[in-house]
């Protein structure tokens, strides 16, 4: 390879860790990392790294005595240059666990480019260092095998879904960064304007009107990768800087974006896992997954499905649940196979873990033939109990869970026990890929905090019916979920005006708001609207799925940490006097705030 016709840069053969038995014989110059430096009673062996993996370098003391005194004195994490032979490992020393390990770089040449500091802690992939150090030492951990690996799949994954579009007629437009805020839910982060005093723009939290322009704009079919930032708490599997993949179509129908999705993810698992996917994806209503599962994000990898017990214990002696039901609240309730064993301080454990979630408490019963051993067996009565076993097909050893609560408390414990349970009881099947939609969302919920009707996905999109009720209206929003995780979302969006503009009047928007807020885009209505709809997917979810991460910190080069620091560079960092004063802003002291 050459340069001319795109080879290595700077004169390289190789990459280091491209080397195999069948390159024996090759002079070679490589250049990377020193990750390791052996001393093996005079011969320095030192493994060279670089992002394609590592091989072993070998220098003698008497074939090359120059070259065996820079490979004695480098430093670990030294940028060095080796010219060299390739030869094969001697007889019984070959590493089956390196792909490079049946060969051996005999150097002839050492140039050490850049000298190394001793690092913070060991590059490589058993890091035992804190995150915090990590972090701040980004540059460092990326060179850990498993980091770098990450971001190369991640850049296939992009690869492999960009040509998927491009292939389709999808148009890659770029929108603003500086903008007006688009509901999603989140907090807006805000950038304010030095030239427009006193004003400021939203970083958005999607693009979600500008594609919707964008197809007013005569695009027909959109596609983005495009970062979008929410100022909301971080979890495992969100991050205020995230990455979207986001669609738009025009005149399309829900199955035509079933279709394609089903498609682009099939050509992801295949292209990057090698692995064949189900499709059609199955369907769920979201009543079911919210009845069977709390959640709207079901993992259907495992049973334990909630039945309702409201019913069986209305007008029971055990007043606890019984009152539940006539306040509103419903009883129910799952059973974990074979946890019917589990001590005392488990079970009060799983009771500690449900009122951590928001439930007043869990009433656990555990299975022993034809009767329950429970905190509260003398309270129900025998008939009730069988009902329960029934109801939610509880056998011999299995351990019942019940809530009794408002029914969103309800969901959100037994989910969450629910995953636990799974956790614990080694459920959840490895290997196994369950893609789901779910779909025949309310348009509306009751927001408890904002003490209005927000809307459940976002306010443009399309009612299922004419209906815009608060209390029964439908919506054409479709989810995706894989495995428990909601990797996207999206809808049909409203293209008629007004009723768009009843559906702020229902999110208590006064007209005056209406246009402050979405003028533009009713206008925009007004000039002639393709029916359309889209989706967007966190892009960062689909990484961490496809690489096996479980944080999606590592799947981001440079993240932030959970209280929003950049450790790498310090941001957020204090502005100067003349940065406020050209934006005429004055700060208030951390302790005036309110
Ligand atoms: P939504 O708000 O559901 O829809 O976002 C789409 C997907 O983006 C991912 N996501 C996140 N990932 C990481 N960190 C976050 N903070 C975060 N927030 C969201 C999720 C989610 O499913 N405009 C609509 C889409 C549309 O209607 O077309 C939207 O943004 O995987």
């Amino acid at each position: 390879m050459s340069r001319k016709d795109g080879g290595l840069p700077g004169g390289r053969t190789h990459m280091c860790g491209a080397l195999r038995a069948e390159d024996a014989g090759a002079r070679v110059e490589l250049a990377g990392w020193v990750a390791r430096r052996r001393d093996h009673g005079g011969v320095v062996f030192l493994d060279l790294r670089d992002r394609e993996g590592v091989v072993q370098v070998v220098a003698h003391p008497q074939e090359a005595p120059e070259v065996h005194r820079v490979a004695s004195n480098v430093r670990p994490e030294s940028v060095v240059r080796v010219a060299g032979e390739v030869r094969a490992r001697p007889e019984g020393t070959a590493n089956p666990n390196l792909p490079t390990g049946e060969v051996e770089v005999v150097a002839a040449r050492i140039d050490v480019l850049s000298e190394a500091d001793t690092p913070p802690f060991q590059v490589e992939d058993r890091v035992e260092a804190e995150e915090a150090i990590r972090l701040t030492y980004r540059y460092l951990d990326l060179r850990r095998p498993e980091m770098t690996a990450t971001l190369m799949q991640r850049h296939r994954i992009v690869a492999t879904i960009r040509s998927f579009f491009d292939e389709r007629g999808f148009v890659d437009v770029e929108t603003p960064m500086l903008t007006k805020s688009t509901p999603e839910g989140a907090r807006d982060f805000l950038v304010p304007s030095r030239l427009q005093r006193g004003k400021v723009y939203a970083l958005p939290q999607s693009p979600q009107q500008f594609k919707q322009l964008l197809m007013v704009g005569g695009i027909d079919r959109y596609y983005q990768i495009v970062r979008c930032l929410r100022d909301e708490n971080p979890r495992a599997d969100r991050h205020w800087e995230f990455t979207q993949l986001d669609v738009e179509m025009s005149f399309l129908l829900e199955e035509d974006i079933y279709g394609l999705i089903e498609s682009m993810f099939a050509r992801l698992w295949r292209d990057v896992l090698g692995v064949g996917i189900d499709t059609p994806f199955p369907r769920m209503a979201y009543d079911e997954a919210i009845g069977r599962y709390g959640t709207d994000r079901p993992d259907t990898r495992y049973g334990m499905l909630f039945a309702d017990l409201s019913d069986i214990f209305a007008g029971s002696g055990f007043r606890a649940f019984a009152s539940q039901v006539e306040g509103g609240g419903r009883v129910k309730g799952f059973a974990a196979p074979g946890a019917a064993g589990w001590s005392r301080k488990e079970l009060d454990a799983l009771v500690q873990e449900a009122r951590s979630r928001g439930a007043a408490g869990l009433v656990w019963m555990a299975a022993a033939g034809t009767e329950v051993r429970s905190p509260v067996e003398k309270h129900i009565a025998a008939e009730e109990v069988r009902a329960v076993c029934e109801a939610t097909g509880a056998k011999d050893g299995d351990l019942i869970l019940i809530v009794a609560d408002q029914p969103s408390r309800v969901s959100v414990a037994l989910d969450g026990l629910r995953r636990l349970m799974a956790q614990r009881l080694d459920l959840v099947p490895h290997g196994r890929w369950e893609f789901l939609w779910v779909d025949r969302m309310p348009l509306f919920e009751w927001g408890e905090e904002e003490g209005k009707w927000v809307s459940v996905h976002h306010p443009f999109t399309a009612p299922a019916s004419g209906d815009l009720d608060p209390r029964t209206a439908r919506s054409r929003q479709y989810d995706v979920v894989l495995n428990g995780i909601e990797l996207g979302g999206g809808s049909i969006r409203i293209h008629r005006p007004d009723i768009q503009e009843r559906v702020f009047e229902v999110l208590g928007l006064s007209p005056e708001e209406i246009e402050e807020k979405f003028g533009h885009l009713l206008r925009a209505f007004r000039y002639g609207v393709p029916p359309h709809g889209g989706i967007a997917f966190g892009l960062d979810r689909i990484v961490m799925l496809l690489t096996g991460r479980d944080n999606i910190r590592d799947v981001i080069a440079f993240p932030k940490t959970q209280s929003g620091l950049e450790l790498l560079t310090g941001a957020p960092s204090a502005p100067s006097v003349e940065q406020l004063d050209e934006l005429g802003i004055r700060l208030a002291k951390p302790s005036d705030r309110p």
